[in-house]
């Protein structure tokens, strides 16, 4: 009996192994290259989409926080040829340099084959992913600049930078803070993101529509002056420089800073209780203005197919349901991501769960574009080196101004050669 049982148990596990094993090698493995996410939306879209497609596995791949990191990773993966990423996250800047040096695969077919409605999505992203008359990634979420501030500490937020400061001056001990205010202000693509919003409150432009260099401008002074003017003031902490998304958030969350400028998905984590200490008490408005208003910069993200990929229509199938409804709907519920599918702007759940939205459908239409050209990432990497240098003390805003231009200048007629 004994025996008969030990065969029985033995061939059951065996059947069992064959049929792991038939499973294995029928699941296709997709490999995504993607940032950490301390909210847990990605592990919660993942989960959905392999009960979706239980034909397929993902293979998380975790990318810097820095994304000029991950930027320059992905570059050097994709221009060698490699597919080790069969699909990866792309920042909004990147779809003209993607699909000029030919990383990524033209997605107009496969939106053909499933009859994707485009319409549904926020035609500005739509433009974004879309290059010399072909779709090269689809939009998952926007991103817009905005102030948060503790609503326990300041009841009306500052109309103007100037009133940000005083607010500061005044305020700083008071609900636990410690400091006034913490924006991205590490020298990478975030600074840029920040400068760029002081430079549209006072009117200022760094390229015209034709692709012209015009930093050179009263309203990029002004602007540069201001950002000066915040670090001289004190109101932010004394390694500033070294803050980018995630600093801020936590700082904000800790309760030490009253202000911080930061994109809608910090929210999933400073109105958490579980990651915050100011969960009940967190405010969100547009940034201040200078002379000109006030501007935000536009910013999100979408995904692309690596075209070297050995399963392109997996990775689409991935693409698809990340950046479908369902896709964007738990990013917008669990990490507080603005969808680019508009239908979401009017489900009461995301709505509930995101009172920041309020607006922000709007807000994403009148946002500042990064300055379109093909030269975009020589033109961030001087605007990261001028700027840092000016808020260090390192250099007059003038002699900035002057030699951003210069240098802009130069890239561009190299790039012309
Ligand atoms: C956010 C924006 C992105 C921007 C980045 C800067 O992720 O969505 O467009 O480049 O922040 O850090």
């Amino acid at each position: 009996m004994k025996k008969l049982l030990g065969i029985a148990v033995a061939l059951a596990l065996f059947a069992a192994m064959m049929v792991t094993a038939a499973f294995a090698e029928e699941q296709t493995v997709i490999n995504m290259f993607y940032g950490t996410d301390p909210s847990g939306a990605l592990d919660s879209l993942i989960a959905a989409f392999e009960e979706a497609y239980p034909q397929y596995k993902v293979n998380w791949i975790e990318a810097p926080a820095n994304q000029d990191t991950s930027h320059d990773m992905l570059v050097t993966s994709l221009s060698a040829g490699e597919s080790i990423y069969d699909v990866f996250s792309c920042n909004v800047i990147w779809p003209a340099e993607f699909s000029q040096a030919g990383y990524c695969l033209a997605i107009d077919r496969f939106i053909e084959e499933d009859d994707l409605d485009l319409s549904e999505y926020s035609q500005g992203y739509i433009d974004a992913y879309t290059f010399q008359g072909k779709m090269w990634g689809m939009p998952w979420y926007g991103n817009v600049g905005q102030l948060y501030y503790r609503s326990d500490v300041i009841t009306t937020p500052p109309a103007t930078w100037d009133e940000l400061i005083d607010m500061c001056k005044e305020y700083v001990g008071q609900g636990g803070s410690t400091t006034g205010y913490v924006m991205q202000a590490a020298q990478y693509e975030g600074l840029v993101c920040n400068a760029l919003e002081f430079i549209g409150s006072y009117g200022g432009t760094v390229v015209d529509g034709d692709g012209n260099i015009t930093v050179n401008n009263d309203g990029v002074r002004e602007a540069l002056t201001m950002m000066k003017k915040i670090v001289d003031s004190g109101i932010m902490p004394a390694n500033f420089n070294a803050f980018m998304e995630n600093e801020c958030n936590n700082m904000f969350a800790s309760g030490e800073a009253l202000f911080m400028r930061n994109w809608p998905g910090a929210y999933a984590t400073v109105a958490n209780p579980e990651s915050s200490k100011v969960a009940d008490n967190v405010g969100v408005t547009v940034l201040p203005s200078g002379s000109d208003g006030s501007a935000a910069t536009l910013g999100g993200w979408g995904w692309m197919i690596n075209r070297n990929s050995e399963n392109p229509k997996a990775a689409w199938d991935f693409v698809k349901f990340v950046t479908g409804p369902e896709g964007q709907k738990i990013n917008a519920l669990v990490a507080s991501q603005p969808p680019t599918y508009l239908p979401l702007y009017d489900d009461e759940e995301v709505l509930a769960a995101n009172p920041h939205f309020a607006n922000l459908r709007e807000s994403l239409e009148a946002a500042v574009a990064r300055p379109v050209s093909p030269i975009y990432t020589a033109i961030s990497e001087i605007m990261q080196i001028n700027v840092s240098k000016v808020l260090l003390g390192q250099m007059t805003v003038e002699e900035a101004v002057v030699a951003m231009e210069q240098q802009m200048n130069e890239s561009l007629a190299e790039y012309n050669k």
